[in-house]
């Protein structure tokens, strides 16, 4: 029999931690650490936000619950701010990213079958991650995240992320109607594509009447160091998702769409329980404003060259360091080994870190950490770093 009443996926989890308020959290024993993962880059206000907790308990306490099969204004106004920060037309709202991802994938699909293609493909990228559903495990460029779930689903493609050619060889394919990819890859190691690559995705789309679909369920939410990642950029893309800081940690997920693609979901085309919940929308209502008043993705921009320039300068000498990349406040180590047994040891020593692609360090730190914070964390990381 199993030891425990829960499955066994998330393996063992050594901590466990039970209070949150900013940068800090707290263990079951009292034991504080500095987070500098945000809940893997959900928490982008901190823990427990004051204008997060007040919108959510204000709304739990008018109403938690009607389906959407009536109106719901929290979702009406957390769609216009939305649409407002992001220049996009309409929004889906779900419960995660994956489920965002989902919405965007029958988008594509729907949009080929419109134009008379039945076997609609989308181009994916290598070390991209999508999500854990059947669909967006399919188009994670990851083969362990597909292992043990085959028959996949069909109508992927992938291509090397940051190679332009690699897309255009498939133009003449007559079967692709979208390419999917992250601006900066998070779970495949903070991986930070040429200026040019969106721009140039872009245009390919735009010739091959194919949609660019951005996923930013790690990079939106302020966390590059502007609104959404592509707003970097002079361009709009087709269909766009975001999760994770969007609800500064109550499971929210969103799909917005714009032109051609804001009028393909029809009613009875797609669907959800949950998504769009009035409490979930009062908290992105509360996250976008916050964002907005206390210029957090200004903040996120300078504090993510100010923790970078710390960690070249105190990781100098460091022969492991292969690479410091970073967007905003989204930052990879990458060293010359495996380091997954860091986050236990920085853990020890207060600080919660990741480690993804096996051998890159990932920090995450909420919008709002101070720079006497980021020291403390440098200071830890440079100790542990051999
Ligand atoms: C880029 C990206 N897309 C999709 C997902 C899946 O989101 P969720 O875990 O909310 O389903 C993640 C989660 O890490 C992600 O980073």
């Amino acid at each position: 029999m199993a030891s425990s009443p829960l499955m066994n996926n998330y393996g063992h989890r050594a901590l466990t931690l039970t209070r949150g308020k900013g940068c800090k959290i707290w263990d079951d024993t009292g034991k504080e650490y500095l987070d500098v993962l945000s809940g893997i880059a959900v928490c982008g206000l901190g823990h427990c936000h004051q204008a997060v907790t007040d919108a959510i308990s204000h709304q739990a306490s008018q109403l938690l619950h009607t389906s959407n099969l009536y109106n719901l204004p929290p979702q009406q106004e957390a769609a216009q701010l939305l649409c407002d920060i992001s220049g996009m037309e309409n929004v889906f709202f779900s419960n995660s990213g994956a489920e965002a991802n989902e919405a965007a994938i029958k988008i594509a699909r729907k949009y080929g079958n419109e134009k008379g293609i039945s076997t609609p493909t989308i181009i994916t990228m290598t070390n991209s991650f999508h999500g854990r559903t059947m669909a967006t495990l399919t188009a994670t460029g990851n083969e362990k995240v597909k292992t043990g779930f085959y028959p996949l689903v069909p109508g992927f493609i992938e291509v090397p992320f940051n190679d332009i050619d690699a897309v255009k060889e498939h133009t003449n394919n007559n079967n692709i109607v979208a390419v999917l990819v992250e601006p900066v890859q998070g779970e495949g190691g903070i991986r930070i594509p040429d200026e040019s690559y969106l721009p140039e995705l872009r245009a390919i789309c735009d010739q091959q009447d194919w949609l660019l679909m951005l996923d930013e369920i790690q990079t939106g939410n302020g966390r590059t160091g502007t609104y959404f990642a592509f707003q970097a950029y002079d361009l709009l893309p087709d269909v766009l998702t975001t999760a994770k800081g969007l609800g500064n940690g109550i499971p929210v997920g969103a799909c917005l769409a714009q032109g051609k693609t804001a009028t393909i979901l029809q009613p009875g085309n797609h669907g959800s329980t949950y998504g769009g919940n009035p409490v979930a929308c009062a908290a992105v209502s509360a996250v976008i404003n916050t964002i907005k008043d206390d210029k957090l993705c200004e903040q996120a921009k300078l504090l993510g060259h100010y923790f970078t320039e710390q960690l070249e300068h105190s990781l100098k000498h460091k022969t492991c360091v292969k690479e410091i990349r970073h967007k905003g406040l989204m930052i990879g180590i990458e060293l010359d080994h495996e380091c997954s047994a860091l986050v236990a040891q920085a853990a020890d020593k207060g600080l919660l870190i990741n480690v993804t692609a096996g051998n890159v360090i990932r920090l995450l730190p909420p919008l709002v950490i101070s720079h006497t914070e980021i020291d403390s964390a440098v200071e830890i990381l440079s100790h542990l770093i051999p």
